[in-house]
């Protein structure tokens, strides 16, 4: 029983005035066309695209990234001497983002799938593959899971796009297609 309860008992009995009506109808139909869009673009939309991640540790991750890297390295490059690691096609590969570099190198075959595993073993990084339009969270004790068919040839740049302290801007990488 409510304080002032409404003159008319039944008021949701009520006719709908048109107006209120077409509102209804008109809401419903933007409702429906937005849910569909959901999906819809999700697939035809030129986005981001979509990732898996899992749960993993820094140590856990580390150590499956240095079993690839000991066991496909090809050669080294830069002044650094960092590894260029050529997996075999479909395998799993592992990137590593940490202060502030991503390890290893990564040389792969044009047309062919794999699937690139990236974490971080410290903090928050942003993988963005340069010149796509790909960027991604990376972050500590999970591995955020992408499987990447290389379209194109030559040399990405990967660049860290969240601030992750004073050596952020010098957090380079390079995936190789060849
Ligand atoms: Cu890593 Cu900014």
């Amino acid at each position: 029983m409510s304080i002032t309860p409404p003159s008319q008992r039944i008021w949701w009995k009520e006719p709908i005035h048109k107006i209120e009506a077409t509102w209804i109808i008109i809401a419903l139909a933007w409702c429906l066309v937005l849910f569909l869009w959901m999906p819809y673009w999700h697939v035809y939309g030129k986005q981001n695209l979509s990732n898996e991640s899992y749960k993993t540790t820094p140590a856990a991750f580390e150590a499956k990234a240095k079993a690839m890297v000991d066991k496909y390295t090809v050669r080294k490059e830069t002044k650094e001497d960092i590894p260029v690691v050529a997996p075999p096609v479909g395998s799993d590969v592992y990137l590593v983002g940490r202060l502030w570099s991503w390890w290893p190198i990564l040389e792969l075959e044009k047309d062919k799938s794999y699937r690139i595993h990236i974490s971080s073993l410290d903090y928050q990084h942003g993988f963005s593959l340069q010149p796509t339009n790909m960027n991604l969270q990376i972050l500590p004790g999970y591995e955020t899971v992408i499987t990447l068919t290389p379209n194109q040839k030559g040399d990405f740049g990967i660049v860290c796009n969240e601030y992750c302290g004073i050596g952020h801007h010098n957090m380079l990488g390079k995936i190789i297609v060849k």
